[in-house]
């Protein structure tokens, strides 16, 4: 309730900024004519762009959420969604690391030449552009891979999220023993080629082939360990982040209108490049996350990575699959694999690759040591 109540005070505060929304009718036609809606900052009204336009935007590393297909005009009447973004709550409260001697010896189980083996087939596709038909097989595969795994598991659901294009999302549940909230760990399927996004080469080995295959690992080696959380926990491999954060923002929405409580959701966003030369740690995120879920993801560090920590520079609005989240009012948090500026300069285009200089199985190895450990501490 004091959520709902300060959102409100904070909405009639911004009423006066707040523009006519976008009607239904004139979101039908300017999508049918191939603009899309971005929403490019906090606060504003969204604005229609050209695909182009859109592209031109990416290169120049705007972020934005592209709300073409999640825009709701009943939502936007009362800016609700706007000003929500900047009256979050600090999170519960979340406990200190306690299951060292069980978390322990699964991390040990975690391989790098499994999650090398499931990225060489990733990478093998020319593209993951969420519109291709590689990004369409890309996600089937990993749909496939999932299901595989979990094949002895009758109380594990693995589900394809079609979005209303060609790649779907995938969604693995682990049931709770008993109901309660979600704990979401999620990574990007797919890649982009800014330069010929459709049909250019897109690797995305890092970018975000890395948080994807740590994700299928942990996933891997928790089933391996016959995992069986006290409340429930899911897998999310997005479609579309590239172009707008799109598989994200439908899933986000599609929880928050269902209702689905969630305790925690942390994305894995490029895990495996660091800067040669500089020093090797795990980046935390700094903005549009929740400064408690970031306090315990600091202590798991502590515990059970050989890294330390340290805290990124401001990502900006958008930034990765935690924004849609965030939007929606949920409790986020966001690993990175450097400091800004010793990140991957190599990601959005051909070179996007496991050889280049500076990517490192080992370095991607402790988020997903880490990763595990914040699904079981906080789901068992
Ligand atoms: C998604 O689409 C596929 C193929 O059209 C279908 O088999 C599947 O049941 C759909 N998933 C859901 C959750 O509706
Ligand atoms: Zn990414």
């Amino acid at each position: 309730m004091k959520f709902l109540s300060s959102c409100l005070f904070a909405a009639a505060a911004l009423s006066s900024v707040c523009a006519a929304p976008v009607t239904t009718q004139e979101l039908a036609d300017m999508a049918a004519k191939g603009y899309r809606l971005l929403d490019l900052e906090e606060g504003a009204a969204p604005v229609w762009k050209t695909e182009e336009e859109k592209l031109d935007l990416l290169r120049n590393k705007v972020h934005f959420f592209d709300v073409t297909e999640v825009y709701d005009p009943s939502e936007e009447a009362t800016c609700n969604s706007i000003a929500c973004m900047s009256v979050h709550l600090s999170c519960c409260t979340v406990p200190a690391p306690s299951h060292s001697s069980q978390v322990t010896p699964i991390l040990k189980t975690l391989s790098t030449s499994n999650m090398q083996s499931y990225l060489s087939i990733l990478t093998s596709y020319n593209n993951r552009y969420y519109t291709s038909s590689t990004g369409k097989a890309a996600s089937q595969w990993i749909f496939d891979t999932i299901t595989q795994l979990a094949a002895d598991r009758d109380d594990i659901t693995v589900t394809k999220f079609n979005h209303s294009w060609q790649q779907f999302s995938v969604v693995a549940h682990i049931p709770g023993k008993s109901s309660g909230a979600l704990t979401v760990l999620g990574a990007h399927e797919d890649s982009i080629n800014l330069n010929s996004p459709s049909s250019g080469r897109a690797p995305g080995a890092d970018d975000d082939g890395s948080g994807t295959v740590n994700l299928i690992e942990i996933f891997r080696a928790l089933v391996a360990a016959d995992f069986q959380p006290s409340t429930p926990v899911e897998f999310h491999w997005y479609s579309g982040e590239e172009a707008g954060l799109l598989g994200s923002q439908d899933i986000a929405k599609s929880y928050k209108s269902k209702g689905t409580s969630i305790k925690a959701f942390l994305e894995l966003d490029m895990t495996a490049y660091f800067a040669p030369g500089s020093k090797e740690v795990i980046a935390l995120e700094a903005d549009y996350i929740d400064s408690g879920l970031t306090s315990f993801l600091k202590q798991l560090v502590d515990a059970y990575s050989t890294l330390d920590w340290a805290m990124d520079t401001a990502c900006g609005y958008a930034c990765s699959d935690h924004a849609s989240w965030y939007k929606q009012g949920y409790t986020t948090g966001m690993l990175y694999e450097a400091i800004t500026g010793d990140d991957n300069p190599n990601i959005h285009g051909s070179g996007d690759l496991t050889s280049v200089k500076g990517f490192s199985w080992s370095h991607s190895l402790e988020f997903a040591k880490v990763a595990l450990a914040y699904v079981y501490e906080l789901s068992i």
